[in-house]
């Protein structure tokens, strides 16, 4: 079947009917008491993740029509045809494959081997063996991935999230700003003979990165360095601009794999080193179970396409601009910056696969902090203020400290908010009152271990490609990015010699403020 834009659909007619009868949505508590079986409807499993979706602003019209939508939108064939590599992403003209960075490796011997698959294993396999020398390498104490976006955030988050798992006593750190505070910070931690700089950048011209790198190499140096083979590795699609540059000893990958969908790749050096092999492994393993079950599993019990009809429902058509994203884990902490760029680099658009204007919106802001520090933070509007905000909570089951009491407190929190958003406190009026009826998924993990990490990412890739395709946009392109990266270009130099010719009276007023003193 082919691909039809939602709104052109007649599911989202009846929709848009279903909104009109109850345009906050149906009341949680009336349907919580409507129904018994509610949670057991609006719940499941899927690998390494059990989600609670009951708590969504959801009922059986609203729920049929958005699987109705998702068939007319030609969902399935568009799943097929990532998943065929067909090259969907047709602004830079790519198949879009990471899926395949964490697919098994090829039978021996199998006649048809998928040659990219093979690729993917060679490179695997190398990566490995080099993260397991460097594990080992005692004379290796510090670690520094320059690189930023996608090959930043993902592995930043993976390693502060694992950090409890195989740990090797070396310090790594990640510098991506190209503010020198950030390089200089990292670099007073370190020294030279005793560093490893792994410069990540698909396409090794980054300026952010570039300019970090040759600072790195120049510090390197001046400290008495010698051994760049030894000491920098790069991380690449761009093998030949990374030996231009001086460095010899690169992993490399492909166009097909997006930026911001990267960490399965070479751009996962740090996880590797932060984890093991193995553990690198069962990471890429758990997020191939979730491949599966986005893969087979059948629409009405495929989490990622539930979680992004529900999406599409609040953004489309109750109104609802933002998600909040709550991790009650502190070592979660980098997962909201990291699903900021997913989502939001991949559906911030406003043009559909043909170049027409959208009449309706797409990505929501995405934001958050780990619990329960954002319930003394931003709750109170959450709770009171005038604008509905989703949340999605990620909570584990079991902890990785042994300090007692301090896992059901936090786990006592994140219940405790799902529940106070739900049922509010309609009663007590004026400064006291609690509206409820505000929407939150439930997501939780029996451990926080590389298999369900590697799940929990899948898990929200796939559902951003759900919500992207539905709204007929091209999730994995980014010409967004690039305006913004000319005119730096233009204006740096101006900074320099002072010259405003050409420039709007505010960024010429800024300029000579700058240059001033
Ligand atoms: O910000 C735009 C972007 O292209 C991201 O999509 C990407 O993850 C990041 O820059 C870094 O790019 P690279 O890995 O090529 O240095």
């Amino acid at each position: 079947m082919g691909r039809i834009r939602c709104d052109r659909t007649v599911a989202w007619s009846a929709l848009c009917a279903l909104r009109a009868q109850a345009p906050g949505g149906p009341d949680l508590r009336q349907e919580f008491s409507r129904d018994p079986g509610r949670f057991e409807a609006l719940s499941q499993n899927a690998p390494h993740v059990f989600a609670d979706l009951s708590k969504n602003l959801l009922d059986a019209a609203i729920t049929t029509q958005l699987f109705a939508l998702a068939r007319e939108c030609g969902l399935e064939s568009h799943r097929a045809a990532m998943f065929a590599g067909d090259a969907i992403n047709t602004t830079e003209k790519r198949a879009v494959k990471h899926w395949l960075l964490r697919s098994p490796p090829p039978v021996p011997a199998a006649p048809m081997a998928d040659p990219d698959l093979q690729a993917v294993h060679a490179t695997l396999d190398a990566m490995l063996a080099y993260a397991e020398l460097v594990r080992a390498d005692g004379a290796i104490t510090d670690i520094v991935n320059i690189g930023i976006g996608g090959s930043d955030l993902g592995p930043q988050m993976a390693v502060v999230a694992l950090g409890a798992h195989g740990g090797t006593g070396k310090r790594l750190h990640f510098v991506s700003n190209v503010d020198g505070h950030e390089l200089a910070a990292t670099l007073s931690m370190c020294q030279p003979q005793h560093t490893l700089f792994l410069i990540a950048s698909k396409t090794f011209t980054t300026t952010e990165t570039m300019t970090n790198a040759h600072s790195a190499k120049l510090w390197f140096e001046a400290g008495g360095g010698a051994d760049i083979a030894r000491h920098f590795c790069a991380l690449t699609t761009n093998v030949a601009a990374a030996n231009a540059f001086g460095v010899s000893t690169t992993f490399g990958f492909w166009d097909w794999v997006g930026g911001r969908y990267s960490l399965w790749s070479a751009i996962g050096l740090p996880i590797a080193i932060a984890i093991g092999a193995q553990g690198f492994r069962d990471f890429l393993a758990g997020a191939h179970a979730m491949d599966e079950h986005f893969r087979l599993a059948p629409l009405e019990t495929n989490l990622p396409v539930r979680l992004a009809l529900i999406d599409i429902w609040y953004r489309n058509f109750l109104g609802f601009t933002s998600r909040s994203v709550a991790p009650y884990h502190s070592a979660l902490r980098r997962w909201p910056a990291y699903l900021q760029q997913l989502e939001m680099e991949s559906n911030g658009k406003r043009v559909d696969m043909q170049g027409d204007a959208l009449p309706f919106g797409t990505s929501p802001v995405v934001w958050g902090e780990p619990g329960t520090n954002g319930q003394h933070a931003y709750f109170q509007m959450l709770h009171q203020g005038m604008d509905v905000v989703p949340v999605e909570f990620v909570a584990v089951r079991t902890p990785e400290h042994h300090l007692s009491g301090h896992h059901d407190k936090l786990l006592a929190n994140a219940l405790a908010q799902a529940q106070a958003l739900m049922l509010g406190q309609p009663d007590s009026g004026g400064h006291r009152d609690f509206p409820g009826n505000r929407p939150s998924t439930f997501l939780l993990l029996d451990v926080l271990d590389p298999a369900s990490l590697g799940a929990l990412i899948a898990l929200q890739e796939h559902r951003v490609f759900v919500s992207g395709s539905l709204w007929g946009i091209n999730s994995f392109d980014q010409w967004g990015v690039e305006l913004g990266k000319l005119l730096a270009k233009d204006i740096e130099p101006r900074l320099r010699s002072g010259d405003a010719t050409g420039l709007d009276a505010s960024t010429a007023g800024l300029l000579r403020k700058l240059r001033a003193g």
